[in-house]
């Protein structure tokens, strides 16, 4: 794969690279049609990649087809795909990781510690691997950008990050690989999480909240009704950039970031909303 990159790179083609742990849907399919607009040469990885789960989550269940995944890259354009094995990646001996402190360990890391560092680690891999000059990434996974961003920022790396809008379904519910978990009566109850989200966005941008707490009171409000008590495991607003929470709604300027995990049944959902408060 690194000889392929290196060829294209010296032939002055421009690399475009979309990572994902396939089962693929119409996010990803939009992240592979984004770089095929851009680029002359677009590389798709497929890896389930293990440092990522922690001990107790789904890496045996996570969905796997790759014949299914092939042909849905070739149908999107995608020049090669990367699908190396755990092994190929790790070694009996692997050692070296990568950790954005403080960032990693906000929101998601504080359900998932760990999480992010094999994120930074498998990406910063990849990329060494595939030699992107543009990789493409969903805003679905809000934290999984910000963790990224700072690594490339950080760390020198020579690719740029180009970040897509989520794909939904009609209903509103955020295109995931997990939905196969959920039932039809569960996908259409959790059409509640984005109509939660739609609506802290404008409150919040009509100056309705005061601070974060009527936000998050507001919305566990909502969602529990379809996911049942206690299912909401984090509601959280902040900046964009460090993932510090806002307490004070009124008068904050700039980025706005809502984000959230919810249960429904043993399902774990996440999502967000980004808008600008001028
Ligand atoms: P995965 O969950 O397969 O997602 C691959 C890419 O698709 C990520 O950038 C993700 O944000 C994006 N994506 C997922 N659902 C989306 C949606 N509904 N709309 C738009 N984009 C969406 O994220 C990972 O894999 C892994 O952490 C990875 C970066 C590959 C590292 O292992």
């Amino acid at each position: 794969m690194q000889e392929i990159a290196e060829f294209f790179r010296r032939a002055g083609k421009t690399v475009g690279f979309v990572p994902t742990m396939g089962f693929l849907h119409e996010g990803h399919v939009a992240l592979m049609l984004a770089a095929r607009d851009e680029c002359d040469v677009v590389i798709a990885s497929i890896f389930v990649n293990p440092t990522q789960f922690l001990p107790n989550e789904d890496f045996e269940q996570y969905p796997r087809d790759f014949l299914r995944d092939f042909y849905i890259c070739k149908q999107a354009g995608v020049d090669y795909i990367f699908n190396p094995s755990a092994e190929e990646m790790y070694g009996a001996n692997f050692k070296t990781y990568v950790n954005v402190d403080d960032l990693s360990e906000k929101l998601e890391g504080k359900y998932r510690p760990g999480h992010f560092k094999g994120v930074s680690t498998v990406v910063m891999k990849l990329f060494n691997i595939c030699k992107p000059h543009y990789s493409y990434f969903g805003q679905k996974d809000a934290q999984q950008v910000s963790v990224l961003k700072k690594t490339v920022k950080d760390l020198n790396l020579d690719t740029e990050l180009r970040i897509c809008d989520t794909i939904r379904e009609d209903n509103g519910l955020a295109k995931s690989s997990r939905n196969t978990y959920l039932s039809e009566q569960q996908k259409e109850d959790a059409a509640v999480i984005n109509k939660s989200l739609q609506s802290a966005k404008e409150k919040v941008l009509a100056n309705s909240f005061t601070d974060a707490e009527e936000v998050k009171r507001e919305m566990i409000e909502m969602i529990e009704i379809k996911a049942g008590e206690g299912s909401v495991q984090y509601i959280a607003v902040t900046d964009n950039e460090l993932l510090n929470d806002i307490e004070d709604l009124k008068n904050f300027k700039g980025d706005v970031l809502v984000s959230l995990a919810v249960y429904f049944g043993k399902t774990r959902l996440i999502d967000n909303i980004l808008f600008t408060k001028k």
